[in-house]
């Protein structure tokens, strides 16, 4: 019996504490029995900071930075030096000749990888135009060896990788830029390969012709 009474008594005390203060403000701060991680040492936005020497929490962006989501296209004032890697474009917008990039034969093999992985269904392994999905209605797939693909600038191909063509969709989430300046070494080699002479064979291997 006695223990009855004290489960009534804690009951009303509980039911007091509780509903009795309900839509009281408090300027104290709420009781916390687990904190996790809310408070910890910290710099909010545009604070100060006494440990960097200008004083500000807030650090600029390193050297280099490259702001994702941004493009020269939408942005002509981030035209920058590096844009000719990044872009394939120059200062002045125009779409960069030749390669801003070393061309070794370590990177043509990774753009013979890449290009047979990511263009070839469309273009074709030795870039005709003829690759497996034209039989599957993709009739637009130009080939690369016309005089109009073979003169274009590189930074054009780039850009091209970068932001697809009407029916090509973009491969920037698929090629980072150093792949796809090696995609574009890759169609280069092709397009020489593809209008090779005679000449251009090895004495040693013209045996080998048929
Ligand atoms: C899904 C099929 C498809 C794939 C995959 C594809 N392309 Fe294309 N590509 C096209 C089509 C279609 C066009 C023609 C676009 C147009 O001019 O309307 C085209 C056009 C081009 C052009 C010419 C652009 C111009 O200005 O005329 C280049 C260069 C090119 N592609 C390179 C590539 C490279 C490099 C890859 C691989 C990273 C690739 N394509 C992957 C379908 C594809």
């Amino acid at each position: 019996m006695r223990y009855a009474y004290y489960t009534l008594l804690f009951a009303v005390a509980l039911t007091i504490s509780i509903a009795g203060f309900r839509g009281m403000r408090s300027t104290q701060p709420p009781i916390i029995v687990f904190p996790d991680m809310d408070f910890q040492a910290k710099y909010k936005p545009q604070a100060a900071s006494k440990f960097f020497a200008d004083g500000r929490a807030d650090r600029p962006a390193p050297a280099g930075t490259v702001p994702r989501g941004r493009s020269t296209a939408a942005d002509p004032d981030f035209l920058r030096a590096d844009d000719a890697h990044y872009a394939g474009k120059n200062a002045d917008g125009s779409f960069v000749k030749g390669f801003p990039v070393e061309v070794s034969e370590t990177m043509i093999r990774r753009g013979q990888n890449r290009f047979n992985v990511y263009c070839a269904p469309c273009h074709g392994v030795n870039g005709d135009g003829q690759g497996i999905t034209k039989a599957y209605g993709m009739v637009a797939t130009p080939t690369y060896h016309d005089d109009r693909l073979r003169t274009m600038a590189e930074g054009e191909i780039f850009n091209t990788i970068t932001h697809g063509k009407n029916t090509m969709m973009p491969y920037a989430d698929k090629l980072s830029p150093d792949e796809r300046w090696a995609v574009i070494a890759y169609v280069r080699a092709l397009q020489r390969a593809h209008h090779a002479k005679l000449d251009d064979v090895p004495l040693a291997n013209r045996g080998e012709l048929k």
